[in-house]
């Protein structure tokens, strides 16, 4: 890579944990369709497991990455420190012209930083979203990496009205839509046309007809013993009433071990699965039961009932216009929220502005100066 001669811009899109790899997805598709781009792809290596990571890649449709950083797992500080460290080597060897970083991991944070440092201009996909909760490491990216971004894409309104608070330039403020929708849709053309008996869960889904779907994994619902533990008497008594599907992340597995948490048998535990398996159960769902930032946002574009096993959420045009109920996490709250959710009217929901497919176009064209609002620097 280094030494390319590369004729237009040279832009690196970072990507490091699970959410990342669908956001990047369509802005990696939009800036192969239009050219005047080099896009490279960059793994943190934060998610390495075959099924947070590779999968992803494949049912995406994303290349293998141009460079794999091998961070991997540990706290906060040495992972962050590790993708840092590794980061700044290959920006000082490539000298791109623009970082692009998406969500609010531990890889978006690292990489923002080091790419202002070393005086490269960086793009936050998914800026201002707050959940103003600074017990969130989520919360601790989102601001930092928004202290130092340069230009900021927004996926709803409130992100324009907490970054215009937080006095960022108005001109390098871009609400664009939600580029996690635009792979939503990208995905499901593709599901409709796509062998769905193949899918290992296939066998189960048909047999259980009406189902929920749930995904946990926050440190805030299954770190500690005893909010795990009631959490998990809301999901035995939910499931009583519907069986649940429930691909499993890495951290929550250990600690359904290291507390000892006993799930019904009507909960089927299962791997974590590939972004279109995923899909194919959620879609058809009576409910949504999540802790996912992703799934709150998904769940809205496509009318599907969404329960949150949190306290906040940093994306409230789910609450305002579409599916999605707050729960906290204590089981009265999950089980009434869960009760609404099942008896709402699906055709009041609505999908919020320009969550059409469209971002990642959108977004190129404001970072290629096709946009009036944006002015290339020289
Ligand atoms: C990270 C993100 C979170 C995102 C989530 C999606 C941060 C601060 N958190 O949380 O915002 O919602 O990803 O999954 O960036 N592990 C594996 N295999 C893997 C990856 C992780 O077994 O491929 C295990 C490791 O033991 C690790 C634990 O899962 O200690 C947690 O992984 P980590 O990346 O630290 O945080 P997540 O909980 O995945």
């Amino acid at each position: 890579m280094a030494g390319e001669t590369a004729v237009g811009l040279v832009a690196f899109l970072v990507a490091g944990a699970r959410p990342n790899f669908m956001k990047i997805a369509p802005i990696y598709r939009e800036a192969r369709r239009r050219g005047g781009v080099v896009c490279r792809l960059i793994h943190t290596g934060q998610h390495y497991d075959y099924e947070m990571s590779q999968t992803f890649f494949q049912d995406l449709e994303l290349p293998e990455p141009d460079v794999f950083l091998k961070a991997g797992s540990g706290s906060h500080a040495v992972q962050t420190a590790r993708i840092m460290t590794a980061f700044e080597k290959v920006c000082q060897s490539a000298c791109p012209d623009l970082v692009i970083v998406v969500g609010d991991v531990n890889s978006t944070l690292a990489c923002s930083l080091v790419a202002k440092k070393l005086l490269i201009r960086v793009a936050h996909v998914e800026a201002g979203l707050r959940s103003f909760d600074r017990t969130m490491p989520e919360e601790i990216n989102r601001i930092v990496t928004d202290a130092v971004a340069d230009e900021f894409f927004v996926t709803e309104e409130s992100g324009v009205e907490n970054l215009r608070r937080e006095g960022r330039p108005e001109e390098r403020i871009h609400f664009v839509g939600n580029v996690m929708i635009d792979n939503l849709m990208f995905q499901l053309e593709r599901l409709q046309s796509d062998e769905e008996a193949r899918f290992s869960t296939a066998g189960l889904k048909n047999r259980l007809g009406t189902y929920l779907f749930l995904t946990l994994h926050r440190p805030s619902n299954v770190d500690q013993a005893e909010t795990f533990q009631g959490i998990a008497a809301a999901l035995n008594e939910a499931a009583e009433r519907f069986p649940i599907l429930f691909p499993m992340h890495p951290r929550t597995r250990k600690m359904v071990k290291h507390h000892g948490v006993r799930l019904s048998e009507r909960v089927h535990v299962l791997p974590p699965l590939g972004f279109r398996e995923s899909l194919y159960l959620w879609k058809d769902a009576a409910a949504v039961l999540t802790d996912s930032g992703g799934l709150q946002e998904e769940t809205t574009a496509l009318g599907v009932p969404c329960v949150t096993i949190r306290e906040n959420t940093e994306r409230p045009v789910t609450l305002s216009l579409g599916t999605n109920i707050l729960a906290g996490n204590r089981k009265s709250g999950i089980l009434q929220a869960l009760d609404r959710a099942l008896r709402a009217d699906r055709s009041r929901f609505q999908v919020p502005p320009k969550w059409d497919g469209q971002a990642a176009r959108r977004i190129w064209e404001a970072l290629l100066g096709e946009d009036p609002k944006v002015a290339r620097p020289v």
